[in-house]
């Protein structure tokens, strides 16, 4: 079979290949300690769980509009209009198969072939693999590592050329953590608006912020011609499996990706919209519940990475990532990459993690502390017997 070109470009998310990995060794029997995956290992909350069921028992099943219920889409520019202070119109939003699926179609709708989008490295290694699908070109800037990989309006300034299309903005981010501040985040936005680039802020992870409160940069001025949010309610409602994301922008953008919509995936899970009305519209508590779980964690996990030698962590200050650099230990025991260090540290002390390159740096690895203590303290304690026994 000759398959596409388009297809030839990207590969599997390494973050998906890791996880699988770690269960073929698990079902094999070994004490796997996984650290790899980016969800929440807390269960949805009940009130979320019973509207599902009872959308079931209601014989909510069918087909729904493509882009979502009416009362989904009141939900949700009602719950980000609460949480952010923005004044969304259901017109401006559609709700979607997860937040990857706002992603994939966002930039459907508008990179054509050669167009650069601006990604800023570490990246979530699905932006780089979808911009190439649609034969976009990723252009990747470093902010400093010193300054924990927050990006700064001179980062983007430097990334612009007449062929920028798209800025694409994670904070916070997965990997590194990294929050851009809200000052910071203003002038990017004044800076993309002027020269008509289109700033996509992926929310995933906008309640997990540790030193600061959420925000949104859809409130601020100038918005809401330049900005398209995508949002899920994987992370923030330990929904990974039900599969809700949405986008908020431009009404003439929504009305392109629901063409899209409507022959591709049609509606998210009809079941599932019930759900997340429920999540929308109910108590915020058991969010923050989780928060305060994920900030005790980041405390031990920070300086229990820090403290192995030779390891450098620095402190996110959202999502539940850490991303120490490990570039130390190349040239011991046959480790020259991340990607070799995650293999040795699987294999060898069943720990399973991301290597950077999955993200676009050389040095680093991604563990997940949305994980129980326990399996932070072991997992971290074969780290440390990894890493200081390499020859
Ligand atoms: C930065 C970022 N954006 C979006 C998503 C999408 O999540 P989902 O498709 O489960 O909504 C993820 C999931 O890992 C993520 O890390």
């Amino acid at each position: 079979m000759r398959f596409s070109n388009r297809v030839g470009r990207i590969s599997e998310s390494a973050t998906m290949a890791v996880t699988a990995e770690a269960a073929r060794l698990k079902r094999e029997g070994v004490d796997v300690v996984a650290l790899g995956a980016g969800e929440p290992d807390f269960p949805t909350p009940n009130n979320i769980k019973r509207a599902g069921i009872q959308a079931i028992h209601d014989n909510f099943t069918r087909y729904t509009a493509a882009g979502g219920i009416p009362e989904l889409k009141e939900a949700i520019v009602a719950w980000h209009g609460r949480e952010f202070s923005t004044n969304y119109g259901p017109q401006e939003c559609i709700a979607t198969v997860g937040g990857k699926h706002a992603i994939f179609n966002f930039l459907a709708a508008l990179v054509d072939t050669d167009d650069e989008v601006i990604l800023p490295v570490p990246y979530w290694v699905t932006f780089f693999d979808v911009i190439n699908y649609y034969g976009g070109k990723p252009v990747a800037v470093t902010p400093s590592e010193a300054n924990g990989f927050s990006l700064t309006v001179d980062d983007v300034e430097r990334a612009i050329t007449d062929r920028t299309k798209v800025l694409v903005v994670n904070s916070p981010n997965n990997p590194s953590g990294a929050v851009v501040a809200q000052e910071e985040f203003e002038r990017i936005l004044e800076l993309t608006s002027s020269q008509g680039i289109i700033l996509l802020s992926d929310e995933c992870y906008s309640h997990f912020v540790y030193n600061s409160t959420p925000f949104s940069i859809a409130a601020a001025e100038n918005a809401r011609k330049n900005v398209v949010i995508a949002g899920s309610l994987s992370k923030t409602f330990a929904m990974t499996g039900w599969r809700l994301g949405y986008l908020l922008g431009p009404a003439a953008l929504i009305s392109n990706v629901n063409k899209l919509q409507s022959h591709a995936t049609s509606n998210p899970s009809s079941i599932v919209q019930k759900a997340a009305i429920e999540a929308l519209n109910g108590p915020m508590d058991a969010v923050y519940a989780m928060l305060e779980q994920y900030r005790g964690r980041r405390e031990y996990v920070v300086a229990a990475l820090d403290d192995i030698p030779g390891v450098r962590c620095p402190q996110p200050n959202g999502a539940f990532y850490a991303y120490p650099n490990i570039g130390s230990s190349f040239g011991r025991g046959g480790v020259s990459s991340s990607m070799d260090f995650a293999q040795k540290l699987l294999r060898e002390a069943h720990v399973a993690i991301v290597p950077g390159e999955a993200f676009g740096t050389s040095e680093h690895i991604r563990l997940s502390y949305a994980a129980s203590m326990e399996e932070l303290e072991e997992g971290i304690r074969r780290i440390r017997v990894f890493i200081t026994g390499l020859p």
